[in-house]
């Protein structure tokens, strides 16, 4: 018997022989099961891992993390647990159940029921195998719905007829798993999704929903890809009818895409960006802000994001003619840059090609932003100013000197704020 656990990484090899003896001890079986036993025959990384427990799975959950540093969140009404390990691995744990869907794309209900039954209410076969983790049968597959060879055979492949009518957000997961895995929709299935396309069946879909798949698909690496097979199967009128997504849009998509490479190559060491929100933006680039805004609504976007993506809108003519001027001081620059997201201000290096717009932007993330005065509030009040709103202009004034090289030194910037004694 091939025992399929037998390469896991070291620290996964051992959460997953702890959760064994768990649930021997408590006499449950368990299972690894879905993306992550996908990805392990593929020999591709996947640290969120699926365990699908017959008995009780809280419980389950509960004994683990006694056992393991990490933080466990409960959710009982659905019987499921999840256990953060550490920022890169996750444990989700679900009890064995069937579910009976009410109505389209609405949550299902759910009752008690065996493996078997867990897994034929997923989305496509590839994400049906299991494998054991009792001791007695310890790393075998279960290939319930002939996912293995479907892994062979490179298909996306539902595992019956109604299922995008179930849960019509699995055209977008078809869409994603086709690209990611570099795969293809199997011919039947690619025939119902393009049905339930054309009877506008991810209009049932809560929005919501709709918003965490389709963040999820602009986090693939081969986002653009899924775009354009979005556009050849479904288009994006579940998103707003006047998306257009025609020529001009595909090259900002491209632009986008290159900007954000260019910002890791150049800024290994600097923040993670939201780059499904600048592919976003790249989506909807044709409609105008209020458009814009009633779809992030919508789609309940946090205020955050909806304030990074409108802001790429609002950002003048005015100012790109500005930032795009070769001779414009860096004080100058960090005026109009310091107020915008990372996220904007690369969507605005896409959209406005000119040399010195890139450099001045360049010089922004390198140089100025994140530059810190010579001084500080505690200098102001030992020379005998009063503490005041004023100190804060005084100081950004300071600042744009410093950026603008006509204050090198903290002794120089002594001399200059005495005469505001
Ligand atoms: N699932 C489903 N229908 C959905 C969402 C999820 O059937 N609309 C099932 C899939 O079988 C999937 C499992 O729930 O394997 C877990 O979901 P998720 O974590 O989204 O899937 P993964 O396959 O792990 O995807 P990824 O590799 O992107 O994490």
């Amino acid at each position: 018997m091939k025992n399929y656990l037998d390469n896991l990484p070291k620290d996964i090899d051992k959460l997953i022989n702890l959760a064994s003896r768990v649930a021997r001890k408590q006499g449950v079986r368990a299972y690894l099961v879905g993306g992550v036993v996908r990805d392990l025959i593929l020999g591709v990384d996947n640290f969120d891992l699926d365990i699908v427990i017959e008995g009780d799975g809280l419980a389950f959950g509960s004994e683990l993390a006694r056992k393991v540093t990490g933080r466990l969140v409960t959710h009982p009404r659905f019987g499921t647990a999840t256990l953060m390990i550490s920022n890169k691995i996750k444990l989700d744990i679900a009890t064995c159940r069937s579910e009976i869907y009410q109505e389209p794309g609405s949550l299902p209900l759910v009752s008690a029921g065996a493996l078997q039954d867990d897994l034929a209410r997923r989305d496509f076969t590839i994400n049906t195998l299991a494998i054991d983790l009792m001791p007695d049968r310890f790393g075998s597959l279960i290939d319930f719905y002939h996912g293995k060879r479907d892994l062979k055979l490179k298909f996306v492949r539902i595992l019956h007829n109604l299922s995008f009518i179930d849960d019509p957000t699995r055209i977008l997961r078809a869409v994603r798993f086709e690209q990611r895995l570099g795969f293809r929709i199997e011919p039947h299935t690619l025939r119902l999704l393009k049905e339930s396309a054309k009877a506008n069946m991810l209009r049932c879909v809560s929005p919501h929903r709709l918003r965490d798949e389709i963040i999820l698909m602009l986090r693939e690496p081969e986002v653009i890809r899924c775009i354009l097979r979005m556009k050849q199967l479904v288009g994006f009128n579940f998103i707003h009818p006047h998306i257009k997504l025609d020529r001009s849009n595909l090259d900002y998509l491209r632009a986008v895409k290159r900007e954000i490479n260019w910002f890791y190559n150049n800024f290994p060491k600097g923040r993670e960006l939201d780059v499904w929100l600048m592919y976003f933006v790249g989506i909807v680039s044709n409609l105008n802000a209020n458009q814009v805004d009633r779809i992030c609504k919508r789609f309940g976007f946090r205020k955050g994001e909806i304030k990074r993506i409108i802001s790429y809108y609002k950002f003048s003519r005015q100012k790109v003619k500005c930032i795009s001027k070769k001779d414009i001081s860096p004080s100058q620059i960090y005026r109009i840059l310091e107020p915008l997201s990372f996220e904007t201000i690369l969507l605005i290096k896409a959209k406005y090609k000119n040399r010195f717009l890139d450099s001045h932007i360049k010089n922004f993330f390198e140089y100025y932003n994140g530059a810190r005065v010579y001084i500080s509030g505690r200098d102001l009040t030992q020379i005998g100013l009063r503490p005041s709103p004023d100190f804060r202009k005084i100081l950004t004034r300071l600042l744009y000197l410093q950026l603008d090289g006509k204050i090198n030194s903290r002794q120089e910037a002594l001399e200059w704020i005495s005469r505001f004694c």
